[in-house]
């Protein structure tokens, strides 16, 4: 049995780290475990701009503890007026990594998203010119749409005719859900990719649903039923270089995740590598978790593998109930559960 691995610095593809106090507290979490994250623009007011952009840049920079080495990589909020020019002269200057495709409404803060996908096609177009790569929340908002359905209908109205469209666009289709997810990114081109988050690989709605109302499994997409939970186990771990880490690690306070209409997101980032290597030891894969973690979102991003490793060694971990952010209670992913990996 391994009980020691030691993989190249992981990063996190997809992350919020929200802004202000917040953002200052929950940084270090990350910035603890990975070398990178991919920084979610979904601030109100959301980060729309090269200059607003740089600036939240640079507040995130100033939240990284002493002697921590971590980057965040910009992402640029797409709208129905979004300025293709500002989008090109921000991935140019290296303030973006990439552009956030969010349709309007779809979750938190994304009131300002797109409000018809073929609205944006210049952008896209521009995008594809610059090889820009485009991040994408695929769920329809459709109100006659099941909820549990909304990313499959979102493949079929409008992720096919994008790739289609923009056959050399480099997208990342978010937090998969589905196995027709998973069957869509296998089809699709080398160009298409996807990120998966430890919930969607530990829990099915029932977690969500059964025994009470859970709100503190409850994330959008929402988690699907077991065969897509199994499909998207069987996809992280198989060695396929299209799917990498993201842990869509969400804060949201307690008290507005305990409420009669709570939030959708959950905090992952306190122990996201012990929580992704579960999944990787139960499914006896961990020679697989270095390239799902490390390796493969550099190469799809075309940025360099980190050079640092990291050490995760078999141990119990008690993940506590609730942490304190900014005075106040945050209940982080696997709240009050024993995790069996603990990194050095
Ligand atoms: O659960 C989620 N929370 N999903 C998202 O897409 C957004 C996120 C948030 O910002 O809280
Ligand atoms: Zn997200």
């Amino acid at each position: 049995m391994t009980d020691t691995l030691t993989i190249r610095r992981p990063d996190d593809w997809h992350l919020h780290f929200r802004d202000g106090a917040i953002m200052r507290e929950v940084v270090p979490y990350t910035a603890r475990q990975f070398a990178r994250a991919i920084v979610m623009p979904n601030l109100t007011p959301p980060v729309t701009t090269t200059e607003l952009g740089a600036a939240y840049r640079d507040r995130i920079l100033a939240a990284v503890p002493e002697g921590v080495n971590f980057m965040p990589l910009m992402t640029c909020y797409l709208t129905d007026t979004t300025d293709p020019d500002d989008l090109a002269r921000g991935a140019a200057s290296g303030v973006f990594t990439a552009a956030k495709m969010y349709p309007a409404n779809a979750t938190t803060n994304s009131a300002a998203g797109v409000t018809n996908v073929e609205n944006i096609y210049p952008v896209f177009e521009r995008m594809q010119a610059e090889d820009i790569v485009l991040c994408i929340h695929g769920e329809v908002t459709d109100h006659s749409v099941d909820v549990f359905d909304r990313e499959k209908e979102f493949i079929e109205r409008h992720l096919r005719g994008i790739v289609a469209a923009f056959p050399r666009l480099r997208v990342v289709f978010e937090h998969i859900t589905t196995s027709d997810a998973v069957d869509f990114v296998l089809d699709a081109g080398p160009q298409v990719a996807a990120t998966i988050t430890p919930q969607h690989l530990h829990i099915n709605r029932n977690a969500m649903l059964v025994g009470g109302i859970q709100p503190h499994n409850y994330c959008l997409p929402v988690a699907k039923r077991e065969t897509h939970r199994l499909a998207l186990r069987k996809a992280a771990t198989s060695g396929s270089p299209k799917f990498f880490l993201g842990t869509d690690s969400a804060p949201h306070l307690k008290k507005d995740k305990e409420s009669a209409c709570g939030c959708a997101g959950i905090f992952g980032a306190p122990y996201a590598l012990e929580s992704y290597l579960a999944v990787f030891d139960e499914e006896s894969a961990l020679d697989k978790f270095e390239g799902f973690a490390s390796l493969n979102g550099p190469a799809f991003y075309k940025l360099p593998v980190n050079e640092e490793t990291i050490t995760l060694r078999r141990a119990e971990v008690a993940v506590p109930p609730v942490l304190e952010i900014v005075g106040e209670e945050i209940v982080p992913w696997h709240a009050g559960q024993m995790l069996g990996w603990k990194l050095d």
